[in-house]
C-alpha cells in the first residue's frame, strides 16, 4: 500500500495538523518526518483543543500508530513533557515509536539559537528559539547526539563532553556566556528523560516498510511547509530542514516509488511568522482583519503572524517541488465578509513578470504582486454542512484556486472543528 504525504505549501500554520487528524481515520501510522518542537499544531476535536508539537497528530486514533521519524530533531525534556500532557488529558502515547536515528535538541542548541539571533539584530531570522537550526548544524557537522545515545550513557557522556569541548570555548569567546555543565545535562537527559522515551525507541524504517508490505495505510505529516524549506524557501528565511515531500523520503526512510497521495494544505490567504519576504502582505485594515477573524498567532510562541492575500505564484511552485496530486484549501471561512477579495497570479519586477517563483531573493524582495479581483461572499460558511451549499462567489474563488494550481481542490476548511472540512466531489 503506498504512502500519503501531507505538506504545507506556504509558510506554516496552514492548518497540516487539523487535516492530518481528520485523514488519520483512514490511516493506519501517521509519522513526522521533519522539525521538531518548532511546529504548532493544532486539533480541535469537540471542545478540546491540542496543540501539538513532536507528537504525530494521529495519536487522538487509538489505532494509529505514531512515529516519530529520522528526520526530525527531538528535545526529550518537550517530548517527555508533551506526553504528560497529553495523558493528563487521556490520551495514550503508548503506541508512539521514535526513531533512534532522529537527533537530540540539546540545551546548548537553544542558547546558541538565542544568541545567534541576538547578534544578527534588525537582520534576525525571527527563528522560534527552540534550537532547531544549531541541532541539525550539529547533524550536519556530524557532532550531534541521537535518540539512541540516550541508551548508551557512556557514549552519550563521551558525546557529550565532546559538544561541549567545541561549545563551551565558543559560549566564552564570541558570546561572554558562562560555560554549560555537562553533569546537570546528563543527569537531566540521562537521568530523567532517557527511562521515559526508552521504551518507544524503536527502528521506525523498518516499522514503516512492515507497515507499507503489510497493506497498512500511512500517512507522512509534514512540520513547517514548502517556503520554510531549507533548499526551496526564502532563504534564508527558512528553516533548518526540508518540509518538502523529498523530505518526507528521508525523514521517514523510504523512496519515492512508496508515496502516491501528496496532499498539499493551503490556506485561504497567506501567513508568516518571523522575517523574510512577503509579496502579498497586507500591512493595511484587511491585514490586521485576517488577523482576528483567523486568530492569527503562533500556536506555541503566540507570536503574531503576518497576513497578506493568497499568493499563487507560491501555490505553483509548491506544486511543482511537492508533486503535489490534490489540495486542501483551510480557513476559507476567515474571508467571509470581505467585499471583494485579491489574488496574486503574478509578481512584476522592473520590467519582468513571473508566473513561476524567482530563483533570486533579491527580485523576490523587491517583487510587487500582480492581482486578480473575485467578488467576495456575505455569507456564514462556517456554518455549511457540505460543499453544495457554499455561496457562488466562495466556490467560484476555489475553482479559481484549482485552475491556476492545475490541481484539484478535495478539501475545504470551514472552521478549526475536527469534521469543518468540506468534501470537493
Ligand atoms: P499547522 O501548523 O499547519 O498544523 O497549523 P496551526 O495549527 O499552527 O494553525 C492553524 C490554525 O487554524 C489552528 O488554530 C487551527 O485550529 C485553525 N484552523 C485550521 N483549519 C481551519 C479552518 O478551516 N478554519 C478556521 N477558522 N480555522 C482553522
Ligand atoms: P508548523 O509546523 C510557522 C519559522 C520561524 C522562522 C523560521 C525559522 O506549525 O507550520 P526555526 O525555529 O525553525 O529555526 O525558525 O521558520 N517556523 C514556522 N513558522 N509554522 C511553523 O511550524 C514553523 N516552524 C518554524 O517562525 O521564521
Ligand atoms: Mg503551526
Amino acid at each position: 500500500m503506498p504512502a500519503t504525504v501531507v505538506v504545507g505549501t506556504q509558510w506554516g500554520d496552514e492548518g497540516k495538523g487539523k487535516l492530518t487528524d481528520l485523514m488519520a481515520f483512514e490511516m493506519d501510522m501517521v509519522v513526522r518526518y521533519q522539525g521538531g518542537h518548532n511546529a504548532g499544531h493544532t486539533l480541535v476535536v469537540n471542545d478540546k483543543t491540542f496543540a501539538l508539537q513532536l507528537v504525530p497528530s494521529g495519536v487522538l486514533h487509538p489505532n494509529v500508530t505514531p512515529v516519530i521519524g529520522n528526520g526530525t530533531v527531538i528535545d526529550p525534556r518537550v517530548l517527555v513533557d508533551e506526553m504528560d500532557a497529553l495523558a493528563a488529558r487521556g490520551v495514550d502515547c503508548g503506541a508512539l515509536k521514535v526513531s533512534g536515528s532522529a537527533h537530540l535538541v540539546m540545551p546548548y542548541h537553544s542558547e546558541l539559537d538565542a544568541l545567534h539571533e541576538d547578534r544578527l539584530g534588525a537582520d534576525k531570522l525571527g527563528t522560534t528559539g527552540r534550537g532547531i537550526g544549531p541541532a541539525y548544524a550539529d547533524r550536519a557537522l556530524r557532532t550531534g547526539l541521537r535518540v539512541q545515545d540516550l541508551l548508551d550513557p557512556e557514549g552519550f557522556r563521551i558525546r557529550l563532553d565532546a559538544a561541549l569541548g567545541r561549545v563551551n570555548p565558543l559560549l566564552a569567546a564570541v558570546f561572554d556566556r558562562p560555560p554549560m555543565d555537562a553533569s546537570a545535562i546528563a543527569e537531566e537527559y540521562l537521568g530523567r528523560c532517557a527511562p521515559r522515551i526508552a521504551p518507544h525507541v524503536a527502528d521506525t524504517v523498518g516499522l514503516v516498510h512492515d507497515a507499507l508490505e503489510s497493506g497498512r495505510r500511512v500517512l507522512l505529516e509534514g512540520a513547517q511547509a514548502t517556503f520554510l524549506d531549507l533548499d526551496h524557501g526564502t532563504y534564508p528565511f527558512v528553516t533548518s530542514s526540508n518540509p518538502t515531500a523529498g523530505g518526507a523520503c528521508t525523514g521517514a526512510g523510504l523512496g519515492p516509488g512508496h508515496i502516491d497521495r501528496i496532499v498539499g494544505v493551503v490556506k485561504a490567504y497567506v501567513t508568516r511568522v518571523g522575517s523574510g519576504p512577503f509579496v502579498t502582505e497586507l500591512t493595511d485594515s484587511t491585514g490586521d482583519h485576517l488577523v482576528a477573524a483567523g486568530h492569527e498567532y503562533g500556536t506555541n510562541t503566540g507570536r503574531r503572524r503576518r497576513t497578506g492575500w493568497l499568493d499563487l505564484v507560491m501555490l505553483r511552485q509548491a506544486v511543482r517541488l511537492n508533486s503535489i496530486t490534490e489540495l486542501a484549501l483551510t480557513k476559507l471561512d476567515v474571508l467571509d465578509g470581505l467585499p471583494r477579495l485579491k489574488v496574486c497570479v503574478a509578481y512584476r519586477h522592473g520590467g519582468d513578470l513571473f508566473s513561476h517563483m524567482p530563483h533570486c531573493q533579491s527580485v523576490l524582495r523587491e517583487a510587487s504582486p500582480v492581482y486578480e479581483e473575485l467578488p467576495g461572499w456575505q455569507a456564514d460558511t462556517a456554518a455549511a454542512a457540505e460543499a453544495g451549499v457554499l455561496p457562488a462567489a466562495a466556490r467560484g474563488y476555489i475553482s479559481f484556486i484549482e485552475a491556476e494550481a492545475g490541481v484539484p481542490v478535495r478539501l475545504v476548511g470551514v472552521g478549526p472543528g475536527r469534521h469543518q472540512f468540506l468534501e470537493l466531489p
